[in-house]
């Protein structure tokens, strides 16, 4: 992801590092980046993270499988970590064993933890999300979780936890929007395309916005009629 020229960012970028200012001052913090498929989540904490340069960041996602690996984000994490933390995942261990393992580890130094695409988090980290949670001020992290909140549908495991985690301490969200049209004529410029047309079909989605001008840049072939497409590949 070309993350330095991210457009209409600087609000959200100020708020991780506001959170982890307060990290640093000795209270972890838990922040949930939300927002629509292609909206940008990930291009944000990625580079929010790349300057966090006083930070180790450990980062760990969730797959898009019918069965999901079990602890699958714990489980990045624990191949960048070796140690306690590995050898319980390795062996299945429980909820509760993961996050007293994940928590020392996390003691040992100040540390950026990353979560991604939790809306296809398996039972098993969903459980360790809602402990680490619920403690997350005492444990000297900055913990950031993404997911789509367009695909939350109403039963949801991950919508439980949410609400769970709604009240607690240290725990906040940021919502990401799409880009406005400002941004889109930004992203245009030097395409030959109907910027209002484009930000019309694409509504501001950053993703859909750079694929619809990677195939206007595209010379040839162009077949008639895939030139705007909108479809999104699985
Ligand atoms: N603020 C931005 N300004 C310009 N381009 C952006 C911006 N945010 C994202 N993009 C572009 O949009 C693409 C999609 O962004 P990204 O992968 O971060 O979305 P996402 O929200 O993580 O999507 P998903 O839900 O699929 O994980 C990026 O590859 C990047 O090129
Ligand atoms: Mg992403």
């Amino acid at each position: 992801v070309g993350a330095s020229w991210l457009l209409e960012r600087e609000s959200f970028l100020a708020a991780l590092c506001e959170a982890q200012r307060q990290v640093q001052g000795g209270s972890g913090r838990l922040v949930f980046v939300v927002g629509e498929a292609g909206v940008g989540k990930t291009a944000l904490v990625r580079r929010f993270c790349s300057d966090a340069t006083d930070m180790r960041v450990l980062e760990g996602a969730c797959d898009a499988l019918f069965t999901p690996r079990p602890l699958a984000p714990f489980a990045d994490v624990a191949a960048e970590t070796g140690g306690p933390l590995a050898e319980l995942i390795a062996r299945d261990a429980r909820p509760h064993e993961v996050l007293a393992a994940l928590t020392d580890e996390l003691h040992r130094r100040q540390t950026v933890l990353v979560l991604e695409d939790l809306h296809w988090a398996d039972e098993a980290t969903l459980d360790v999300l809602r402990l680490l949670g619920r403690r997350v001020k005492a444990s000297s992290a900055l913990v950031i979780g993404t997911f789509r909140d367009d695909e939350l549908h109403a039963a949801h495991p991950l919508r439980l936890v949410m609400g769970g985690l709604a009240a607690a301490p240290g725990v906040e969200r940021i919502s990401v929007p799409p880009l406005t049209l400002d941004a889109v004529r930004e992203l245009a410029t030097a395409h030959d395309v109907d910027v209002e047309e484009l930000f019309a079909r694409t509504r501001g989605n950053p993703f859909f916005v750079t694929e619809v001008l990677a195939e206007a840049t595209r010379p040839f072939p162009r077949r008639s009629g895939t030139r705007c497409s909108l479809a999104r590949p699985v």
